[in-house]
């Protein structure tokens, strides 16, 4: 196993979302490792109902190349899954303060549209990142199931972490599944959740200075007793 001598606690206390990296594959020993601890992850009833597609090197451009054009083309959003809530209240506000801390590291004006929407496109890219993994299971398996995908995606994510590895989750490429699901061959009865680009972070970038805050414990928590 490779050497890492990080805690959860510091990887969580320095953690945020990479959305530029460098042109250095992870090695594929590395990958394994991951992906197989990862498999440990807990699901309801040992369901075990992620599917992980990783995608690398030329497919990975390829596929790039699939859906910046998609995107590009004007056709609106369609994921597998029902992903298109509309925030509310607090909520709302969260979002724009995500989206006003990532577009203020890049320098991006509120109102310029051009600039944001370049930024946006940037999802599908993969942030130039050399790999991105997609999250997909059965359709039917609906909210459980997203459950699930969701601890194995975070679990993945401090498993990287610990190497050194960055990424981004990202609801994005969930959003125009077509080319990935090509790609992979994927089932009619499955589909993408959602995905994650990862790699070695662009420590430079502007898009890598962002940071977002967080409501306080009293917000959060309830301790009942
Ligand atoms: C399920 C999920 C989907 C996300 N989708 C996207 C996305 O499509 N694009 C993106 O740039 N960030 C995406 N993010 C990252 C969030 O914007 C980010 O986690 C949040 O703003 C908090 O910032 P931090 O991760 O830097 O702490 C996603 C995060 C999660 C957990």
């Amino acid at each position: 196993m490779a050497q890492t001598a990080i805690s959860v606690s510091a990887v969580l206390k320095k953690r945020f979302s990479v959305r530029a990296f460098r042109n250095e594959p992870v090695p594929p020993p590395v990958l394994e490792e991951i992906f197989t601890l990862a498999q440990q992850v807990p699901s309801n009833c040992n369901v075990q109902p992620c599917r992980v597609y990783v995608v690398s090197g030329a497919k990975k451009d390829q596929l790039r190349d699939e859906l910046v054009g998609e995107v590009m083309s004007g056709k609106p959003a369609y994921p597998d899954f029902e992903w298109d809530v509309r925030f509310q209240g607090e909520h709302r506000e969260r979002q724009f303060g995500s989206a006003n801390a990532l577009y203020g590291a890049m320098g991006i004006e509120r109102a310029d549209k051009q600039r944001r929407q370049i930024a946006m496109l940037r999802n599908w890219g993969f942030f130039d990142a050399p790999h991105a993994a997609f999250f997909t299971m059965s359709k039917y398996l609906k909210l459980i199931g997203a459950v699930d995908l969701g601890i194995y995606a975070q679990t993945l994510s401090l498993l990287m972490a610990e190497r050194g590895i960055s990424n981004c989750m990202q609801g994005a490429l969930g959003m125009f599944p077509g080319p990935a699901r090509r790609m992979f061959g994927l089932a009619e009865d499955a589909g993408i959740l959602f995905g994650m680009s990862f790699g070695y972070a662009d420590e430079e970038a502007p898009a890598n200075k962002a940071r977002t805050d967080r409501v306080g414990l009293d917000s959060a928590v309830r301790f009942v007793s």
